[in-house]
């Protein structure tokens, strides 16, 4: 399986596997079938975070593991902390203690003793970088991550991060987890200011700078699948995707270069989000294994970057 290096002997699985609700006691049963039918892809990444399902995603993620009997080096677990409080999205969590206290959670719930990347999972640009990079890198330096990143954070910031971490000895930002699928949205629209999605300035700061990114969304939520079905979409994705006439225009390329491929939606997709030129993973969640394997589907071939420009414009090549 293609792999996106971060570090020196950690990579990732240009198809990572999300939390596919493996913490919500409803869903687990099916979230550890797509897991493993994940690992028998040749899958082995895993994506995390302390505040999905309030600590349940990393207890569930430990109990897979315990229950498949998989060693802890075999697979690459990624996990998220120091999200905002959950009853209220302007009251951030990125003090020293707070970040540490997070992934020492997280750890102990899935009953390992490292995290393989470690992620601060919302930013709060009234805090200063010199105040964040000293604690994320102290992470590393205890031993309970072997490399850190940032998901949602502008690329200002993470330059700013960078920068003070080469000049005073720090670890540095080694991954960016990301809203970046065919489908556009704004924070506004997913209601989370501090939800940032990669606007064209930044785009092109990440193809430049080769920073690795996991970039979620690609499925967009099912909004494609279900407005091409003639379905209205869950709550959630018509939120993040309903208001944009453009996302329509999208989803008629889709169909079009889907029936001229004879690809998927859920290949194209996934392709599309790996395809488009940046030193990208795709983070993808799934309800049922049918959907993973149409996923992987993308494995097979590589979108051209005409058909990238088809479906972003219209023009290119169909
Ligand atoms: N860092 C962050 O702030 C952040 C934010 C969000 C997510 N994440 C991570 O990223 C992962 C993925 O995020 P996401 O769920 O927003 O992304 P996504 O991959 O765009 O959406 C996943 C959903 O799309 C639908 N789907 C997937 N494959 C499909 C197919 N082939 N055909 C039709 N529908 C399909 C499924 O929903 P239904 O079957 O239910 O319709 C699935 O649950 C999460 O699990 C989480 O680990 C991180």
């Amino acid at each position: 399986m293609k792999k996106i290096k971060i570090a020196d002997g950690l990579e990732l699985s240009w198809l990572a596997l999300g939390e596919c609700r493996r913490g919500d006691p409803d869903a687990q049963a099916g979230a550890f079938a797509i897991m493993d039918r994940y690992r028998e892809l040749g899958g082995d990444t895993f994506d995390s975070a302390r505040m999905y399902h309030d600590g349940g995603s990393d207890r569930a993620m430990g109990e897979w593991m315990r229950s498949r009997k998989v060693e802890r080096d075999d697979i690459v677990i990624v996990t998220k902390g120091s999200h905002n409080a959950p009853s209220s999205w302007i009251t951030t969590r990125l003090t020293p203690e707070e970040i540490e206290r997070d992934l020492d959670e997280s750890l102990s719930f899935m009953g390992i003793a490292h995290s393989d990347l470690h992620l601060l999972h919302r930013d709060d640009i009234r805090i200063p970088v010199e105040r964040i990079v000293p604690a994320l890198s102290g992470l590393v330096a205890k031993g309970k991550a072997r490399a850190v990143g940032v998901s949602n954070w502008t690329v200002g910031r993470i330059i700013q991060a960078n920068q003070f971490a080469l000049e005073n000895g720090f670890e540095p930002i080694r991954c960016s987890q990301l809203l970046g699928g065919l489908a556009l949205t704004t924070s506004a629209m997913s209601g989370d200011l501090t939800h940032i999605v990669m606007n064209d300035v930044e785009f092109g700061w990440y193809r430049e700078s080769r920073l690795p990114l996991m970039c979620f969304g690609a499925q967009a939520r099912g909004w494609f699948a279900a407005r091409a079905a003639g379905r209205e979409p869950k709550p959630s994705p018509q939120k993040f995707y309903d208001p944009l006439p453009e996302n329509y225009r999208r989803l008629a390329r889709l169909e079009r270069l889907s029936g001229k491929l004879g690809r998927s939606f859920g290949a194209l997709t996934a392709a599309y989000a790996r395809d488009r030129g940046l030193n990208a993973c795709v983070l993808s969640s799934f309800s049922s294994p049918w959907q993973l394997e149409e996923a992987f589907e993308a494995e097979t071939f590589t979108l051209t970057p005409g058909e990238i420009k088809y479906l972003e414009t219209g023009l290119g090549t169909c």
